[in-house]
């Protein structure tokens, strides 16, 4: 048996280049995993794909996707046993899917000794979801293409947030789809906000974050707008959509600000996750293939 934990992400920047020929949109957005995690165990067997902890999740789940993914690269014919412990909200825009997908494709490749090269674990997690690849290696990432094509960034400094995760979902597909009719004017260049984030100021990052589909998503669901608002009104350093929505994420100083904040009465009525950044290092994250 083998035990992973799937970490969510936010968005720290998110801009979109343009509309590609196959329909994709063309990012760079600045990736940062933390600690609110999925957990999951798996299980060798001989046939069949079970998946348990997930029957609330409509749909075809990404972890079979995955496992599919990985099968069929490898023309395997064996099966596999997952429980799924879910805590990262769903169409949220916190990874949460896509970071139990890429669990999977490590666990496969450990259990089964597949022995995958980083290329191939890369292009495998890039079938299953365009966000997939950056867990493979869940840490801080310029993210670029589909945001598929991963760029490690050194983050030293842990960061502190507030996640929000209102009680709706945002479809993905659907905001970049309204998106369209907006993507006019002057794109912002990442350079400035990777310097920012260097630097490890906490009030020139919490200025500097930025995505380009909050405005669509806001659109969509004017609830968000307000909550933004409100959650500015707190005192954090900065506060953001992350991915497409539905979550908000809040930039703070400490974990114990986190944690006053994540319990004031502004928010009494949203879920929240005081969160820091995830650390391979600090957690009992397991990955043979990176280790
Ligand atoms: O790659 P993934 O399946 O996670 O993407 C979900 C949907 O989000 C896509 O079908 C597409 O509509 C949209 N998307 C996009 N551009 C990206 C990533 C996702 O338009 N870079």
């Amino acid at each position: 048996m083998l035990e992973m934990l799937a970490p969510a992400k936010v968005n720290l920047f998110l801009e979109v280049r343009g509309k590609r020929p196959d329909g994709y949109h063309e990012l760079v957005t600045v990736m940062h995993a933390v600690d609110l995690c999925d957990r999951l165990s798996f299980r060798k067997k001989r046939r069949g794909f079970e998946l348990r902890g997930a029957e609330h999740i409509p749909g075809r789940n990404l972890v079979q996707k995955a496992f599919e993914a990985v099968a069929r690269a490898r023309r395997l014919r064996v099966g596999l046993d997952v429980r799924l412990d879910k805590r990262i909200p769903t169409g949220a825009g916190l990874g949460g899917g896509s970071s139990d997908a890429a669990a999977t494709i490590l666990a496969m490749n450990a259990l089964y000794r597949l022995d995958l090269s980083q290329e191939e674990l890369g292009a495998i997690a890039g079938s299953v979801g365009s966000d997939v690849p950056f867990f493979l290696r869940p840490g801080t990432a310029l993210c670029t293409g589909r945001g598929e094509i991963v760029t490690q960034i050194k983050a030293d400094k842990p960061l502190y947030f507030v996640i929000a995760a209102p009680n709706f979902e945002c479809s993905t597909a659907e905001v970049y789809r309204r998106l369209k009719c907006s993507l006019t004017g002057k794109i912002i260049d990442v350079n400035y906000f990777l310097r920012v984030l260097s630097d490890g100021n906490l009030r020139r990052i919490g200025a500097g974050l930025f995505n380009r589909l909050e405005k669509a998503s806001f659109k969509m669901f004017p609830a968000l707008a307000r909550l933004k608002r409100k959650m500015m009104q707190l005192g954090f350093a900065g506060v953001l959509m992350s991915g497409s929505g539905s979550a908000l994420f809040g930039l703070c100083g400490s974990l114990p600000q986190a944690r006053a904040l994540a319990a004031s009465s502004t928010l009494r009525r949203i879920r929240t996750f005081p969160v820091k950044s995830f650390r391979q290092e600090d957690t009992a994250w397991k990955s043979p293939t990176f280790r």
